[in-house]
């Protein structure tokens, strides 16, 4: 946070648009004028002509009972005929959907057509599976065609997705799988990371033995064969994905359900030890996918190649690989594995093979490529790339400018867009052909979107002042509430600053010219290569293990990947003189990474035999960052006992 201020203090780059961008762009000053002329009846507009409807809208927001918005509620569609379908009978079933790589280099596409059909007979599957509208469905697959086709089709019968990234560890599925009660999980045998295969299956197999409550919820394992690995088979339970869409019936007719039927639920972390069920809604939330897609990537479907690295297990991937590309009709590519596998330059080498002109990727990523050095990029054919975007935390400005000028030939637009699983879409970004860019900054809200920067008393901060970003009307994609706990939804988004005023927990600040700057957290929720970690919830994971007495988890800042996670732990008496500090410390990170996943895994485990708390016994997580950080104590003033960050120090070095 404090390096982010410094440059906001010093950053005065500026790129205006470039003429022959701002002539053939998508978002125009008419698109701006009209939301600002009347917003419902924009949002309106958006989405009767980005949408197909199958019974037209009459109402557009009914926010009578803040903070449970509906939107469109009195119209009906099928997200995934929207997605799929209507291209084929508009004429553009032969346009490829997606370009597929795997990490070995086996390629597969789907054209529009293809990729409807094998929806189709995945709904088919589905049902004969007995999953019905409403039923929630597990995905926990790596990122391989089925991911998308899978995720459409239960989509398409109305059931609802919970897909849960292949990183995390079976007691995280198993969370998720109780939390929302679902009936069937969709996993692989494995799928291929940094060269080899990393096996899926057993983690669900773990994930479904022993529930909570002594039984699952799930009847059936539907499993898709990538790996080639061996797995373990529950006749009764487990069923192949190939044999089954072997045997299924090929046509399907996309029934249309609510506008305000639930989509799909996505876990995030917040400031408890439990992840939240984010819930996510049909019309609106695929009018905010496929408006801001078109606006913020200056999409040209008929010519654009469109590839957004990120991972379908986390909302970049549900809003920017699946929905908002296909509600689009564009072409993308997708990649199954990581940047580097099997060379440095993979993702490189993608793009010049399938000539992508968008591009989308966290900050961490590009923070590593600049420090593998720019020889990398330089020896492929990036010229086809026509924009680049980046999300999930802030970009400081020379990584912008290394985005910009070697991955970006130093003339393509950089969009820096802030948004949030809760918000569904992007909320603050330039817009490509009008804004001056301003590296460093996510800029302005996109229109139709109405967002502020506030005191704690929630007034409103003048420019050149900073404070905490709302949202201050509601919007098309955003949440519907946490799955099971409305009340926690409330508490969490909805109290700070009264039921109308959405808090989204991030400071920020605004600029000369009110442009937005985005400058963290201000909760215990750390960002961590662009993926959101809960202190409490890793917390938790380490006082789960019989050695621990107490712990506390803070996010030291990192130059590649943001934050990374530092733990300081007490352990009980009895093991302090048994085990070696680093057995100890191996112990704990395994079994963070088997609580969690290997993502919330400490980078740094401090034994200690204090924590510095408050009188009231909060630990003071800001002197931890301190020291985490190797920077002078703050304030101590307030600690119960301050002499204890003395001794902290003296146990650290
Ligand atoms: C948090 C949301 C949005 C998809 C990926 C992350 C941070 C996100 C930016 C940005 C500064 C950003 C915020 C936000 N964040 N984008 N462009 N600049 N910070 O989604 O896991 O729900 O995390 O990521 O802190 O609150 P998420």
């Amino acid at each position: 946070m404090a390096d982010n201020i410094d440059n906001l203090l010093t950053e005065t780059r500026r790129f205006p648009p470039a003429p022959e961008f701002t002539a053939q762009a998508v978002a125009t000053t008419e698109l701006v004028s009209s939301a600002a002329d009347d917003r419902l009846a924009f949002w309106a507009e958006q989405s009767r002509s980005l949408l197909t409807w199958q019974k037209p809208f009459t109402e557009v927001l009914d926010w009578s009972n803040p903070p449970f918005a509906k939107w469109f509620a009195d119209g009906r569609l099928n997200v995934a005929y929207n997605c799929l379908d209507r291209h084929v009978e508009q004429g553009n079933g032969e346009r490829v959907a997606l370009h597929w790589e795997g990490e070995p280099g086996d390629t597969r596409s789907f054209t529009y057509s293809e990729l409807t059909a094998e929806v189709k007979k995945a709904a088919n599957v589905l049902l004969s599976l007995g999953v019905r509208e409403g039923d929630r469905v597990v995905i926990y697959l790596p990122m391989i065609p089925e991911a998308v086709i899978s995720m459409l089709a239960v989509a398409r019968i109305g059931a609802v997705h919970s897909v849960v990234f292949g990183g995390f560890s079976a007691e995280s599925l198993r969370a998720r799988i109780d939390d929302a009660s679902a009936t069937l999980v969709i996993t692989a045998d494995g799928g291929w990371r940094k060269g080899s295969v990393s096996a899926l299956k057993p983690a669900v197999d773990e994930a479904l033995e022993v529930s909570e409550h002594g039984t699952t919820t799930v009847a059936k394992v539907l499993v898709v064969q990538r790996g080639h690995n061996e797995v373990e088979w529950q006749a009764d339970r487990d069923v192949w994905w190939h044999e089954a869409m072997a045997g299924a019936a090929e046509e399907h007719v996309a029934e249309a359900f609510e506008a305000e039927h639930p989509l799909f639920i996505l876990y995030t972390s917040g400031t408890t030890g439990k992840p939240k069920g984010i819930l996510h809604t049909s019309g609106g939330y695929l009018t905010g996918a496929s408006y801001s897609h078109r606006n913020v990537f200056d999409l040209h479907p008929e010519t654009d190649v469109y590839w957004s690295t990120a991972d379908i297990g986390w909302i970049t991937g549900h809003t920017y690989v699946v929905y908002g590309p296909l509600a689009n009709g564009a072409t993308q590519v997708i990649y199954e594995g990581t940047p580097d596998s099997p060379e440095p330059g993979r993702w490189w080498d993608l793009i010049e093979k399938y000539r992508v002109t968008l591009f989308y990727a966290a900050p961490t990523a590009i923070r590593g490529f600049m420090k593998a050095g720019r020889e990398i990029p330089n020896r492929r054919d990036l010229s086809s790339l026509r924009l680049v975007g980046s999300v999930g935390e802030p970009i400081n400005p020379e990584a912008w400018i290394w985005y910009r000028d070697v991955i970006g030939h130093g003339d393509v637009p950089v969009v820096d867009t802030w948004w949030q699983t809760e918000t569904g879409s992007i909320m603050i970004s330039a817009l490509p052909g009008l804004t001056t860019l301003k590296p460093g900054s996510a800029q302005v809200p996109l229109p139709g979107i109405a967002v502020d920067v506030v005191d704690d008393q929630g007034a409103p901060v003048g420019n050149g002042e900073g404070g905490l970003l709302v949202i201050t009307e509601p919007w098309p994609s955003m949440l519907r509430g946490i799955w099971g706990d409305p009340d926690r939804y409330i508490e969490t988004y909805w109290s700070k600053f009264g039921r109308t005023v959405y808090f989204a927990g991030d400071g920020a600040r605004k600029d000369e010219d009110g442009d937005i700057w985005l400058l963290g957290r201000v909760d215990d929720v750390m960002n961590v290569s662009g993926h959101r970690l809960s202190t409490a919830e890793i917390e938790s994971a380490l006082v789960s293990h019989p050695i621990v007495a107490e712990a506390a988890v803070v996010g030291a800042a990192d130059e590649t990947t943001g934050q990374r996670v530092v733990a300081f732990v007490i352990l009980r008496t009895s093991q302090v003189d048994t085990m070696s500090t680093e057995d100890a410390v191996a112990a704990l990170r395994g079994h963070v990474q088997h609580e969690i996943g290997a993502i919330a895994k400490p980078h740094t485990i401090f034994l200690v035999q204090e924590l510095p708390k408050t009188r009231s016994g909060k630990i003071m997580r800001r002197l931890l960052r301190d020291v985490a950080e190797g920077r002078d104590i703050g304030d101590t003033t307030t600690l119960a006992d301050t002499s204890v960050m003395q001794i902290i120090h003296a146990q650290v070095g």
